[in-house]
């Protein structure tokens, strides 16, 4: 059968097609991202499977339908599982980004032996390194599963010839960029090779029903590089992230059609590779020195999960006649939004003062809640004073220097009870539940919900708030 070969042009956003270029795409608007791409008119054909919904079963009655697709795959990575939802799902497709070196492909040898393990066999298809550099990396983390096949190859023919004979329980593809078709006419790493290289590889392993991790790399921009497009195609997308220098991991889910996207696990990059992290907040706060000026304790939420973070802060008189403003891990708008409320509001003169603020471990908070920490520990830093240490600070402030309520406060407030702290300052508001209307959003807290551990303090103002937890 003669194949015929036809330009398109691909949005690199959402993967629209066009048959003619445009300087917007019409389909999400986005300006100077339709790129050309050269596409065959009938898709490859592979061993395994097949072009189409072939063998699609039509439709099914609702009272029919199973309540769960199919069993899932259970990980001993407690840390994995929650960010899946509950484990792998057969059939899924699972697209994982993050930076170079962030650890994706440590994460997956070891997701893959951990299935060798315990499962069956597993394909580990090493499009980027070598099979003696990833046996390296594998005998490293002391892992030598003889049920656990690497591929070193980039033909994607080649790739799905052997899922289909070899037929593993789970397939990684490291990385999916990496992959390029025989058939295909367009440059390997392009938009629609990858697009097209990462849906053979999708359909195959979901009529086979095997699980599939994709890796891809990300653009600066943060999107999975080039192609947004496999955010679409793929049933997960984990994102991992955290600092270079930096031991802290966080895998957050994306995208997840098989539980919530509001899941993050918690991993160390350790000597002998990703290690889950059960309790953050404890490895977070390890290295703290109580009663130090300008530490200050937040209760961010991470997804669906509360963490205990120190913020540190040191305001010194400037040298220059722009006083500087630097943050780390915190949202530079809020951090200038709170100074200016401190200056304003509390008297406090930071105009001479030049400010950092850190986030300890690693970690980024975009959250307005830890305002009131990053408040308190700029305060602490500005006074000399320290905070009390056992207490946590929960709250956005406003421009008016009121305290504003906060979204899950007794979710937080039982991490704080669980990592021993006695005391959390938080907005009187989002303790005066009654006489309103049960159901009024999330911002109330009854005292029922509250753990009795930990003494809760309401403040009305930023101001309330560090009287009660400054020590001078
Ligand atoms: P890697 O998994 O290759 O990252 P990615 O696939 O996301 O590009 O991890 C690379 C880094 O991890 C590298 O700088 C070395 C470090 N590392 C450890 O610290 N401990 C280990 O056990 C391993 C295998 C890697
Ligand atoms: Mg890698």
């Amino acid at each position: 059968m003669a194949t015929k070969v036809r330009t398109q042009f691909i949005c690199t956003e959402c993967g629209g097609a066009q048959m003619k270029w445009m300087g917007r795409c019409p389909e999400c608007g986005e300006w100077n991202t339709l790129v050309e791409s050269r596409v065959q008119e009938r898709p490859t054909v592979v061993a395994g499977g097949s072009a189409g919904p072939a063998g699609a079963p039509g439709p099914v009655s609702l009272p029919e339908i199973p309540d769960e697709p199919s069993r899932r795959l259970v990980l001993e990575n407690s840390e994995l599982n929650r960010v899946l939802g509950g484990g792998i799902v057969p059939g899924a497709g699972i697209l994982v980004g993050g930076d170079p070196g962030i650890g994706k492909s440590t994460l997956l040898i070891q997701t893959a032996a951990e299935v060798a393990r315990h499962v069956g066999k597993v394909l580990y298809v090493s499009a980027e390194e070598s099979a003696y550099q990833i046996g390296r990396r594998a005998s490293r983390l002391g892992l030598d599963e003889a049920r656990l096949l690497i591929l070193a190859d980039t033909i994607l023919e080649t790739i799905l010839e052997e899922i289909g004979r070899v037929r593993p329980a789970l397939v990684i593809v490291d990385s999916v960029q990496a992959i390029h078709s025989n058939a295909s006419a367009s440059a390997a790493g392009s938009v629609s090779q990858v697009r097209d290289c990462a849906g053979h590889l999708l359909r195959q392993s979901r009529q086979l029903n095997i699980p599939l991790f994709l890796v891809g790399h990300v653009t600066k921009e943060g999107a999975i590089a080039g192609p947004r497009v496999l955010e679409h195609m793929v049933d997960a997308v984990l994102q991992l992230e955290g600092e270079r220098f930096h031991a802290y991991r966080l895998l957050h889910s994306v995208k997840n059609r098989f539980g919530s996207t509001n899941e993050v696990g918690v991993f160390e990059m350790t000597g002998r590779g990703m290690a889950p992290v059960a309790n953050p907040s404890a490895m977070f706060l390890a290295e703290r020195l109580p009663n130090a000026a300008g530490s200050a304790i937040a209760v961010p939420l991470e997804g669906s999960r509360p963490l205990l973070v120190e913020v540190q802060a040191l305001a010194s008189p400037t040298a220059f006649s722009q006083p500087r403003r630097t943050g780390n891990g915190v949202d530079f708008n809020r951090l200038l939004l709170v100074t200016a409320v401190l200056s304003k509001r509390m008297g406090l003169s930071l105009s001479a003062q030049d400010i950092f603020v850190n986030v300890i471990g690693g970690l980024r908070v975009g959250e307005p809640a830890a305002d009131l920490a990053i408040a308190a520990a700029i305060t602490s830093s500005y006074r000399n004073a320290p905070l009390a240490a056992d207490a946590a600070l929960i709250g956005e402030i406003g421009l008016s220097g009121e305290l504003r309520s906060v979204s899950q406060l007794a979710l937080r407030l039982h991490e704080a009870a669980k990592l021993g702290f006695a005391r959390a300052i938080v907005p009187r508001h989002a303790l005066r539940r009654k006489g309103r209307e049960a159901g009024s959003g999330d911002a109330g807290a009854s005292s029922s919900d509250l753990p009795a551990e930990i003494k809760v303090i309401g403040a009305r103002t930023v101001s309330e708030a560090l009287d009660a937890a400054l020590l001078k």
